[in-house]
């Protein structure tokens, strides 16, 4: 009988043609194994209907910042793309503007959507065309298309997708299919189902010769626009180009219900609870609540460094969470200027915490006073929330008991760990008591 080459068979075999490990451990090097231009489009200008939701999907705010912006930065932050163009509806246009304007987008350039995802796609591919409208952007020989609404990507994916187009004139990421896919009847009843092993879903980002693509969407029909779902099946039809299909991670899930958008918030927020750095300070009181905490934090699965003060931190540009010790109950001017260094180490696009923590060791304070305290710390809050900062005081009921301060170390370690990990803004400004 026959052999019939499985299509997981083709997808590994040509994997192994145009991987390049070669590449991929000069880029861990540091040398960059891109030597021809490349850009991106991502088309945008969707209304995100399955959400159910007023706002497109894309610029829903996922910590404050809009989903489209972390895909972005995926993006702009691999130093051998050049460009972006973000395609979006035109009613959109000034919102997709303020959004580059506040999180210091540098790299993309806006272009109107169309009627269908193939119509904004076309319309982004234009932008680097004699024909487009506007200004015309350099062409890249290689143009990866991703969707605007899937934010997680990594810069080693992108090479093997970007590596196999330059090489093949078109690769796509595929993953195994979930469920299996069937046909039904007219009248609703099954026709058939496909056999599940052989079949992959197809995911984005794909990457294309631009000329390639350009030209295989100039010979698009009025139906494949409308109808059209899959940017290879047009290479294939129009410029007789087979796209190798490259397996990617789980990761590059699309978000497309309203549920997928507390998933997107949940991995999101699961990245940046990672790690903590403690400022310890000098004196051996705060040093040894340190260590308490390095090792209650570490058996909670966070990494944790700690340093004596925020001067020696190059750490921190890596470390999200800040974790502030102090005897006395901190002044307002302390925390303003504590956060302004902090603010100096820190990449503002993504929401970090900053706690802090202290020692009650000078004994009870007035009731008047804790209020004044409270309400100073509530103000800071809310202007550093603006600025993408999460402020939290915890305040330690200091004992000598040995068991009276075990049980105070286990309850600050859990609040710290939900206060990362939750990142809630109704607790920001919050005092609370261990
Ligand atoms: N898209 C686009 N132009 C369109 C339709 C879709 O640029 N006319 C974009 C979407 O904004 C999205 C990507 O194509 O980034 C993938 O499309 P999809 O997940 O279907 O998004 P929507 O069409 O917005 O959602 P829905 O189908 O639920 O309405
Ligand atoms: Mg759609």
């Amino acid at each position: 009988m026959e052999k019939h080459e499985t299509c997981s068979e083709r997808t590994v075999e040509r994997q192994r043609d145009v991987t390049n490990e070669d590449c991929l451990s000069e880029l861990t090097k540091g040398r960059c194994p891109v030597n021809f231009p490349v850009a991106v489009v991502l088309p945008a200008a969707g209304s995100g209907e399955r959400t159910g939701l007023s706002t497109p999907k894309q610029f829903c705010k996922i910590l404050g910042r809009p989903l489209i912006s972390y895909t972005i930065h995926a993006f702009e932050r691999v130093f051998w793309i050049d460009s972006i163009v973000v395609v979006v509806a035109k009613e959109s246009h000034d919102l997709m503007t303020d959004i580059i304007q506040k999180y210091n987008h540098t790299k993309v350039k806006i272009v109107e959507g169309g009627s269908t995802r193939h119509r904004s796609i076309f319309n982004g591919l234009l932008a680097f065309s004699e024909q487009g409208f506007g200004p015309k952007l350099q062409k890249p020989k290689v143009v990866i298309i991703h969707d605007a609404v899937r934010p997680f990507l990594e810069e080693d994916f992108l090479l093997k997708i970007t590596l196999a187009a330059n090489k093949q004139g078109a690769s796509g990421a595929v993953r195994p299919l979930v469920s299996t896919v069937v046909a039904a009847t007219t009248g609703g009843y099954l026709d058939h189902s496909l056999e599940r092993a052989r079949y992959r879903a197809s995911e984005m980002p794909q990457g294309f010769i631009y000329d390639i693509i350009y030209q295989a969407y100039q010979h698009c029909s009025e139906a494949e626009f409308k109808f059209g779902t899959e940017c290879l099946e047009l290479a294939l039809q129009h410029c007789g180009t087979s796209a190798v299909l490259i397996e990617g991670p789980s990761s590059l899930w699309k978000v497309t219900h309203k549920q997928d958008l507390a998933s997107a918030e949940a991995v999101i927020k699961e990245s940046l609870s990672q790690s903590a750095c403690i400022i310890t300070g000098e004196c051996t009181e705060t040093q040894n609540l340190s260590t308490w905490m390095k090792n209650g934090l570490m058996a909670e699965g966070m990494w944790v460094d700690a340093i004596p003060n925020i001067e020696q931190g190059m750490t921190l540009s890596t470390n999200r969470n800040l974790i502030k010790l102090s005897v006395n109950s901190p002044k307002s001017v302390e925390i303003e200027e504590f956060m302004k260094m902090c603010e100096e180490t820190k990449d503002v696009l993504y929401p970090f915490v900053i706690l802090w923590v202290y020692l009650n060791v000078s004994g009870q304070a007035s009731f008047s006073q804790e209020n004044d305290e409270a309400s100073a710390i509530m103000t800071l809050a809310e202007d550093a929330q603006k600025r993408n900062i999460f402020l939290y005081c915890v305040r330690l009921s200091y004992s000598k008991d040995s068991t009276e301060c075990e049980r105070t170390m286990n309850k600050l370690c859990q609040i710290t760990v939900a206060l990362i990990r939750d990142r809630s803004a109704a607790f920001s400004g919050q005092m609370l008591y261990a």
